[in-house]
């Protein structure tokens, strides 16, 4: 492993999560059950949501979304390019076809309204929307565009974790909110993710669909409440475990205490790096309203981004790229004209800098120093 000076990221600790990790030893119950349950409902609580059925990853949460909606072959499905592959990835798990929509501006990374629009054909089902950095879509848009074409609205609120916006949190917005807690997020149960839906019957299907789609739980049946099962749809199993149900109710106790964390290392960043040639999306955008995930850059036109990753790394100081856009990997291929070609600039340009709660004001600022350096 490199030993980063600053690197990317480092998740946060503390001995309340590492009681809550050996409870379930002590418990003697590993299996889904009732921490599962309590992380639930205390995970809706926090969004306001009706309910929340917790699962083993974000991508889980986003398939089980599709299976539940009974996307399939035939069907085609919306998401936007510049983000993670696990969201065109589940599409094509169903059947279904992703048709890939462009960012909105140069300086809002979400969905473009007007590209999504464009590209709804009759064989569109949904479109996943996805809250880059923690920045809300234009859901009023998003959700108006869906009901007028009958289009169901999944929301990746990956880095979304957990933001009112204009008075309701995203993953409230649409059909199902899908929530991930891999360890970069803004908390983490090593894998996990969450899926809330605002129909009880979508949630019962995704409940279905997370454990092989048996009508009982191996937990029932240790309770006695059943002695056998039916199977009435072909799930998976995407359920979680126990130990990091007690993790995630753990991490969701200090979250507000990461996310004000999170602001302050944002608004340094945001002051230090404003005036230079480098462009800092979401300018619009009220920080208190935002997840604020990660810290997205993009370079000058002219920059070598290479070298400048490259300069970075010899400084000790780890970057990444949000995202290389799907459509240009080798498995897209067939996509490589999508009509996508703000996401494709901006892809080319965007670098991501060190960003976590942890983060000193003396960290942020050995950053700052060298990319202005660098870009200079
Ligand atoms: C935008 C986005 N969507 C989906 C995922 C998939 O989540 P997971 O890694 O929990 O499967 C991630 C993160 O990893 C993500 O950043």
């Amino acid at each position: 492993m490199t030993d980063w000076r600053i690197s990317l990221f480092e998740p946060d600790f503390n001995e309340d999560d590492e009681r809550a990790v050996t409870r379930p030893l002590r418990d003697g119950w590993l299996t889904m059950g009732a921490a599962a349950r309590e992380f639930e409902d205390a995970f809706a609580a926090r969004l306001g949501a009706p309910r929340a059925a917790a699962v083993n990853s974000g991508t889980a949460a986003l398939h089980l979304a599709l299976m539940a909606l009974e996307i399939g072959p035939g069907d085609e499905v919306i998401p936007p390019s510049l983000t993670f592959c696990a969201c065109a990835n589940v599409i094509r798990a169903t059947g279904a076809r992703p048709v890939f929509a462009d960012i909105h501006s140069r300086d809002d990374w979400t969905m473009s309204p007007a590209d999504l629009e464009a590209k709804i054909t009759p064989r569109t089902r949904a479109v996943i929307v996805v809250h880059y950095a923690g920045f809300a879509c234009r859901m009023e848009e998003i959700a108006s565009i869906a009901k007028a074409r009958g289009l169901a609205v999944i929301e990746d609120c990956a880095h979304a974790l957990t933001t009112a916006y204009r008075g309701a949190a995203l993953g409230t917005w649409g059909d199902v909110g899908c929530f991930s807690f891999f360890t970069n997020k803004n908390m983490t149960t090593g894998e996990g993710g969450m899926a809330a839906a605002r129909d009880a019957a979508l949630d019962e299907r995704i409940r279905r669909l997370r454990s092989h789609g048996m009508t009982t739980l191996t937990l029932d049946r240790y309770q006695g409440r059943a002695i056998s099962y039916d199977v009435t749809h072909a799930g998976l199993n995407y359920r979680i475990d126990e130990i990091r149900a007690r993790l995630g109710l753990s991490q969701l106790a200090r979250l507000d205490g990461f996310l004000a964390r999170r602001r302050e290392v944002y608004r340094q960043y945001r002051e230090r790096l404003d005036g230079s040639a480098i462009t800092i999306p979401f300018r619009e955008h009220d920080i208190e309203q935002t997840g604020v995930h990660i810290f997205p850059i993009a370079l000058p036109e002219a920059t070598d981004r290479t070298a400048f990753i490259e300069a970075l790394k010899s400084e000790g100081i780890q970057t990444s790229i949000h995202y290389p856009p799907i459509h240009r990997f080798s498995a897209y291929q067939e996509y490589a004209e999508c009509g996508c070609p703000l996401t494709e600039e901006i892809a080319a340009r965007e670098v991501t800098l060190p960003f976590y709660p942890a983060m000193t004001e003396e960290q942020v600022e050995i950053v700052c120093e060298a990319v202005l350096r660098l870009v200079r």
